[in-house]
C-alpha cells in the first residue's frame, strides 16, 4: 500500500468534523447491516489505514456510473467518498489528460495494492469505437492495471456483464471483466465484485471499499455481487409488495390502480426476479426508487437485462 495519510488526517485538513466522520462510519455500518458497535470497528481502521489508491478506468460507457457516485448523499462525494479514497487517476474526473495522465496512473500502481474499479464494457475488437485511450487499447491498460491490483471493482452493468454494448448483436464484441478473466484475455489474482446497475447505487461502492479494507472481502453471490447489497430481490422490500400479494395490479400508468399505487407487474416490472438493494437503500439520500416513483424495475443490475424477451414493458408472468 502507498505512504499516504490517512482517511480521518485527509479529512481534518479538509475541515470536516469528526461527528461527520462518525456519521459516516454509523451510516456504513447500517448499509452493510453489520452488527452493533460495527461502526466504531471501522472507526478505529480508517483512522490508522492509508487512504487507498483507486484508479478508475472507463471504457464503452455513458459516464452514468461516475454521474451516480457524483451524487451520492450520505456520505457525498466532495465530503467523504473522496476524502474515504485516493482518487488517482478518474478519465473525467482528472485535470491531466493524455500522455501525462497515463504517466500518473503508471506512478499510481507501480506499488500494487490499489483499488481498481473499471466501469463500461471493455471491446475485444481493438479497432473498434471508444476502445483506443491515449494511443493505448482500453483492454492493454486494463490488463496493465489489473496485473497488481488488490481489488477489482467492476461498476454499473457493462463492466460486470456487458450491459447495453453487449446486447444483440454487440458490434464491438463488448465483453464484463469476468467474462475476460474466464476467457484468458485477462489475467488477475486480485478478487472481482461485481456491483451491477444502470447505473449502480453509490453507497454500494463505498460500503464495498470500506468493508474490503476493514473486514476483508465481503460476502459475494454467484455472480460475484455483495450479497448484504443484492442479496434480495426489490420485489421482496417493495412499497408495493402488499398490493401484490392482495393481486392488484396497475393495467396502466394512467389508471385507478397506478393512482392507488397498485402493483406494476402488468406494466413490465422485473422486480421479482431482479436483486438489489434500490427498495432498501434507495436514492438520492433514501428518497425514492423507480417503483416508489411510478416506474416498474428493468432489471438494471441482472445480465443481458436490455435484451429480455418482449422488452421492457413486456409482464414477467
Ligand atoms: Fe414487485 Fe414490481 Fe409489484 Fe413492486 S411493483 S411489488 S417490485 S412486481
Ligand atoms: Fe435498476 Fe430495478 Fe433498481 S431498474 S435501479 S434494479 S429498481
Amino acid at each position: 500500500m502507498p505512504n499516504r495519510d490517512t482517511f480521518v488526517e485527509h479529512l481534518t485538513r479538509q475541515g470536516i468534523s469528526r461527528r461527520a466522520f462518525m456519521k459516516f462510519c454509523a451510516l456504513t455500518a447500517s448499509s452493510l447491516a453489520l452488527p452493533t458497535g460495527s461502526a466504531k470497528v471501522i472507526a478505529q481502521v480508517l483512522e490508522t489505514t492509508p487512504r487507498p489508491t483507486v484508479i478508475w478506468l472507463s471504457s464503452q460507457e455513458c459516464t452514468g456510473c461516475s454521474e451516480s457516485i457524483l451524487r451520492s448523499f450520505e456520505p457525498s462525494l466532495e465530503s467523504l467518498i473522496l476524502s474515504e479514497i485516493s482518487l488517482d487517476y478518474h478519465n473525467t474526473l482528472m485535470a491531466p489528460s493524455g500522455t501525462a495522465a497515463e504517466a500518473a496512473r503508471r506512478q499510481a500502481i507501480a506499488a500494487g495494492g490499489h483499488v481498481l474499479v473499471v466501469d463500461g464494457s471493455i471491446t475485444l475488437n481493438q479497432q473498434g469505437a471508444w476502445s483506443i485511450i491515449a494511443g493505448e487499447a482500453a483492454l492493454d491498460i486494463i490488463r496493465e492495471s489489473a496485473e497488481r491490483a488488490a481489488l477489482i471493482i467492476a461498476i454499473g452493468n457493462c463492466a460486470a456483464f456487458g450491459g447495453l454494448p453487449r446486447a444483440t448483436p454487440n458490434p464491438t464484441n463488448a465483453h464484463g471483466v469476468d467474462d475476460l478473466i474466464v476467457s484468458g484475455d485477462l489475467v488477475t489474482t486480485a478478487p472481482v465484485v461485481n456491483i451491477p446497475g444502470c447505473p449502480p447505487i453509490p453507497e454500494v461502492m463505498t460500503g464495498v471499499i470500506v468493508h474490503f479494507l476493514t473486514f476483508g472481502l465481503p460476502e459475494l453471490d454467484a455472480l460475484n455481487r455483495p450479497t448484504v447489497f443484492y442479496g434480495q430481490t426489490v420485489h421482496d422490500t417493495c412499497a408495493r409488495l402488499p398490493h401484490f400479494d392482495a393481486g392488484n395490479f396497475a393495467q396502466s400508468f394512467d389508471d385507478e390502480g397506478a393512482r392507488q399505487s397498485f402493483c406494476l407487474l402488468n406494466l413490465g416490472c422485473k422486480g421479482p426476479v431482479t436483486f438489489n438493494a434500490c427498495s432498501t437503500t434507495q436514492w438520492n439520500g433514501a428518497t425514492s426508487y423507480p417503483m416508489h416513483s411510478g416506474h416498474g424495475c428493468l432489471g438494471c443490475s441482472e445480465p443481458d437485462f436490455w435484451d429480455r424477451p418482449g422488452g421492457f414493458y413486456a409482464p414477467l408472468f
